[in-house]
């Protein structure tokens, strides 16, 4: 049984993940901004913080909730993200600096709370990339460079302690999840929605992080690249 942390664990792809860890035994802690969405996931049977990824005190204080109430961390799931699509020259500067905020240097506000912990604990970090951490895409062109510096941290962590913890990139392809409503752009939407929808489902993800996480002693599953398929 592991200690895991999770961001965004309030909807889609974090919260899926959350309930298939708690059914497996685990102790979960979901992070994410909004109160009651956490405790609607959490059911009473998960710890939870309140807090932005993009705010320091609040990711020291989600780590030290999980500290307090599980006992430590063994695994932290960088899930917590967004992506604005829109041509680059329609784009709001606001929402990239949103996404740098939240798909970068929230991840590095995690990491940096408990890496320490993490090495002591032989454990194990997982961030959310995407098939955008390999190609970039028209009107999504700073979410995709978001998504290469994840797995450029990603990679940055193995080549120091990929042989103390674990580190694996999960970099799925379009996901049904309220993920694409953040966008505006409603030329875009009407493009894109119906990809999402038939895209793969949370659960899907969730069963690669069960996968990951529940790998024998001695395997480190780097990356698990994940598309819809036939
Ligand atoms: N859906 C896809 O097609 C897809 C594909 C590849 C990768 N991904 C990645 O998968 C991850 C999860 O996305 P999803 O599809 O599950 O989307 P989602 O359903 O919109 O969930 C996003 C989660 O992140 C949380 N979040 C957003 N900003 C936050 C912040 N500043 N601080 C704390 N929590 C924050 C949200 O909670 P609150 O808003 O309540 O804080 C929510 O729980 C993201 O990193 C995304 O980039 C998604």
């Amino acid at each position: 049984m592991k200690n895991i942390l999770i961001t965004g664990g309030s909807s889609g792809i974090g919260a899926a993940t959350a309930k298939a860890l708690q059914q497996r035994g685990h102790q979960v802690l979901i992070m994410g901004r909004n109160q009651a969405n956490l405790e609607k996931v959490s059911e009473g049977k998960m710890h939870v913080a309140v807090g932005d990824v993009r705010n320091i005190e609040d990711c020291n204080a989600a780590i030290e909730k999980a500290r307090a109430s599980m006992g430590g961390i063994d695994v932290l799931i960088n899930n917590a993200g967004l992506g604005f699509f829109d041509p680059l020259t329609q784009a709001k500067l606001e929402q990239w600096h949103e996404m740098v905020d939240t798909n970068i240097k929230g991840i590095l506000n995690m990491i940096h709370g408990c890496l320490h912990e993490i090495i002591e604990r032989k454990g194990h970090i997982i961030n959310l990339g995407s098939v955008a951490s390999h190609h970039v895409f028209p009107n999504s062109g700073i979410y995709c460079a978001t998504k290469h510096a994840v797995l450029a941290i990603s990679e940055s962590l193995k080549v120091e302690h990929g042989k103390n913890i674990r580190i694996t990139t999960i970099c799925p392809g379009a996901v049904n999840t309220e993920f694409i409503h953040v966008t505006q752009n409603e030329s875009l939407l009407k493009e894109y929605i119906p990809n999402f929808e038939n895209g793969l489902s949370a659960d899907h993800i969730a069963a690669q992080m069960v996968h990951v996480i529940e790998a024998p002693t001695g395997v480190n599953i780097s990356e698990i690249i994940i598309r819809p398929g036939v």
